[in-house]
């Protein structure tokens, strides 16, 4: 198998087997191939045709990966699909299939199909539902197998048999019904979290306790209990991409998807909703000013187990804090100080929780991080000035913060 890329300087780290992300199990699936002579990376995808070829071919699929970022007014960027399609047209083997991996408006199987000009070769889409962090888990492991084709319903069976040995369900459908597919199981899993996070903010009005009530919810097989925890809010390089993307398809479509406005809107609702949250615990008061007030943000990735910041609720609410004035030290396992992607005037960020805390009005857990449960808060209560700790989480037992003598405001409960 050959991997192509447009970026010289990543397929050099990537044949020197440095996957340059945080991906369980990654690594040692590249050594793996790289050392058996399976796997290859190239520059450019008609360069990865010729070897091939050369190789003694034939090349019988070719997967496109390519971003399909958000662009203008939130509909999918597709040059770098275009890019890759007028790049190969003329030298895609006779009969191959080209499957389009990438999260993409409904009609781009049409499009690719017309752009590549070939009756001979079959468009595919086969979406992926992987999620950062446990890719090559749920790759191996997936709960259901996607592949639409309009053209060739013989090129859908072939992508689907490279599939068979996983053993899961499988959906052979139309392009268009693949390709939304995506769209609407990313955006459902959107607005099950913004559903949550408006129920956890009831709870607070109501005096119930969200951990029970999603408990209570998510038995009803119907529900089920993943995707019930309350947070700071959903983000990530897909769910807010997605959901965007998803609100235009409708739009072109003459249709208004005001459900899914709503569950964009409540997630951008939640962000102010943690800032008003920490200025209560902060200053005693609904309107109370957070300017030089200072505040450790605990975890900057936009959940656990990765090191990506892209559209990370954390940064979100971070920027609403300095906003209102306030001045901000981090701490995230994944993050060092330094690192060019936060800006260091914006948050200060250190290499340990303690060192971030020294000083402070309150401690904001923003990322599920499991070692936040086992910092020593005792020795953290020694420097955090307020005695506060907001957990947007949820994740932290208020008993040891309570006997280390600190507060913990958390979400959807009462203190
Ligand atoms: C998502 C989809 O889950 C995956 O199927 C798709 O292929 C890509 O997009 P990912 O972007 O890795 O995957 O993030 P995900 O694990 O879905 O989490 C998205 C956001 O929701 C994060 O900010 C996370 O912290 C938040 N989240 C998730 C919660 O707040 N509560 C939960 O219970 C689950």
């Amino acid at each position: 198998m050959i991997c192509a890329d447009v970026d010289g300087a990543k397929i050099e780290r990537l044949n020197a087997g440095d996957i340059g992300i945080r991906e369980d199990g990654l690594a040692e699936l590249v050594a793996e191939g790289l050392a058996a002579g399976r796997l290859s990376f190239v520059v450019g995808a008609a360069a990865a045709l010729k070897e091939l070829d050369a190789e003694g071919g034939p090349v019988e699929v070719v997967f496109l990966c390519v971003p399909t970022p958000m662009g203008v007014g939130g509909v999918a960027d597709l040059s770098a699909v275009e890019a890759v399609v007028e790049e190969t047209r003329d030298v895609l083997p006779l009969g191959c299939v080209v499957v389009n991996k990438s999260t993409v408006p409904v009609g781009t199987a049409d499009h690719t199909a017309e752009l590549l000009g070939r009756d001979d070769v079959g468009v595919v889409s086969n979406p992926e539902f992987l999620r950062e962090g446990s890719a090559v888990h749920d790759f191996l492991h997936p709960d259901r197998i996607v592949v639409g084709s309009n053209s060739s319903p013989e090129a859908a069976e072939r992508v689907a048999a490279l599939y068979a040995r996983l053993g899961a369900p499988t959906v052979l459908t139309d392009a268009a019904s693949a390709e939304l597919i995506k769209y609407a199981a990313n955006c459902f899993l959107a607005m099950k979290l913004s559903y949550v996070n408006a129920i956890a903010e009831l709870c607070e009005r109501l005096d119930a306790d969200i951990a029970d009530v999603t408990e209570g919810m998510g038995y009803d097989k119907r529900i089920g209990q993943s995707f019930l925890s309350p947070g700071p809010g959903w983000g990530g390089s897909c769910l807010p991409k997605d959901t965007h993307a998803l609100l235009q398809v409708a739009d072109a479509a003459d249709f208004e998807f005001r459900l899914l406005r709503a569950t964009i809107d409540t997630n951008t609702r939640q962000f102010q909703r943690i800032v008003d949250k920490i200025r209560l615990a902060v200053t005693g008061k609904r309107t109370g000013p957070l300017s030089r007030k200072r505040i450790a943000l605990l975890g900057l990735t936009f959940k656990a187990g990765t090191d990506d910041v892209r559209d990370s609720p954390a940064l979100a609410v971070a920027a609403l804090l300095r906003g209102a004035g306030a001045r901000l030290t981090g701490f995230d396992p994944q993050i060092p100080p330094g690192d060019p992607r936060i800006d260091h005037s914006f948050i200060d960020v250190h290499a340990d929780p303690y060192a971030a805390a020294v000083g402070v009005d309150a401690v904001v857990i923003l990322t599920e991080w499991p070692e936040f449960r086992t910092v020593d808060w005792q020795r953290m209560a020694a420097s955090v000035g307020g005695r506060i700790v907001v957990d947007t989480r949820n994740l932290l037992d208020r008993d040891v913060l309570r006997r280390a003598g600190l507060t913990c405001v958390g979400i959807g409960r009462s203190s």
